[in-house]
């Protein structure tokens, strides 16, 4: 793989993964971040970070002065469900805006491929399980409004300019990176995965199992973990079919778990009692999330490699094991 590709939000946790992979295959990569939720040392060595906000239009041109991009990458946004339930408009103006500043340079530096960080949370109310790409579109919060705007803005932008776009609407990303160069560390941490581990260590309190009233055999909710390795790999997938057309796909195994499983295959990769509590629901959660991924498969034969939770949990310990303070 060659030439330079730019990555926004490469400081994060799939971006971090993704500059990983860009590497590992030969390409040069430029991260901009502005390291408000990622964190400097999760730029992988050989990357060149440039810092700053992309929706700022000065900072994006500097951006694209690094280029040519043979493509971009759109990590760069605000991700908490329940945060933008809070602060709606800040979620919908802000990530709406870093999408548009940088599409827009796209469009005046002729870079026509353009990959978005979608999400399952898209699909508040799903008429089938597992979910696939016919599903109708009905955000489950601002966020999820925020990315459904992100999937329209590339519509017009291929339709008008030329721009392809992919629209991957990640599942519950999870894991860590097989080699063990890069892991999961957000601040706060809200994410079922890297809480159970933290406290299966006694490095945290006790987990709050978010209810157990739910309509699903043990009454806990529901979801499809993918490897965030296995995320990263359907990124460079498709930039092949955007040469000549946009895609949409949904990223998950098309299995799921619950909340009490993740703990179970916790306890059983560790070794160590998860200490827990039963607490009340928590607003906004669906009982069940699962992805039908079979286009992606069918059309460009992706799979997930890491798709047993026990993988994926274990990779997710020996990171956190190995960095048990994260990024420092
Ligand atoms: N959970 C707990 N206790 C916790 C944390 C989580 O019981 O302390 C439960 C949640 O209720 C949920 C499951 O564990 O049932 C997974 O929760 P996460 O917070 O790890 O993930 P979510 O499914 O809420 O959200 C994730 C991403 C979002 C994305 C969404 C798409 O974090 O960005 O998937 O469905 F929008």
């Amino acid at each position: 793989m060659s030439g330079r590709y730019l990555v926004t939000g490469g400081a994060g946790f799939v971006g971090s993964h993704l500059v990983l992979a860009l590497l590992r295959a030969g390409a040069s990569v430029t991260v901009l971040d502005d390291l408000t939720t990622g964190h400097e040392a999760a730029v992988p060595e050989g990357a060149r970070l440039l810092r700053g906000s992309v929706a700022d239009a000065g900072t994006v041109e500097r951006a694209f002065a690094d280029g040519p991009y043979e493509a971009v990458f759109h990590f760069a946004s605000l991700t908490l469900v329940g945060e933008s339930m809070r602060e709606p408009v800040r979620y919908m103006a802000e990530n709406f805006a870093g999408a548009a500043t940088l599409v827009q340079a796209c469009v005046t530096h002729g870079v026509n491929r353009v990959v978005i960080s979608s999400t399952a949370n898209l699909f508040a109310e799903p008429e089938r399980m597992p979910i696939d790409e016919d599903e109708a579109v009905i955000p489950g919060s601002p966020y999820g409004e925020s990315k459904a705007m992100l999937e329209r803005l590339l519509y017009w932008a291929d339709r008008i300019h030329g721009v392809r776009g992919a629209c991957l609407r990640y599942f519950n990303a999870a894991g860590a990176d097989p080699e063990g160069e890069a892991g999961e560390d957000h601040r706060p941490e809200t994410h079922l995965i890297p809480i159970v581990l933290d406290a299966a260590a006694g490095r945290r309190d006790p987990l709050t199992v978010f209810g157990d009233d739910y309509p699903t055999p043990d009454g806990t909710c529901i979801r499809d973990y993918i490897h965030v390795a296995d995320l990263a790999a359907a990124h460079l997938a498709v930039l092949e079919p955007l040469r000549s057309r946009s895609v949409r796909y949904n990223l998950g195994t098309g299995k799921g778990h619950s909340v009490r499983e993740v703990i179970a295959a916790s306890e059983q990769v560790t070794g160590l009692k998860v200490p827990y509590t039963i607490g009340k629901r928590r607003e906004g959660d669906p009982a069940v999330l699962v992805a039908a991924s079979r286009r992606i498969t069918d059309e460009l034969g992706w799979r997930p490699r890491y798709a047993d939770l026990a993988t994926i949990v274990g990779h997710a310990w020996a990171w956190r094991q190995a960095h048990p303070k994260g990024y420092g």
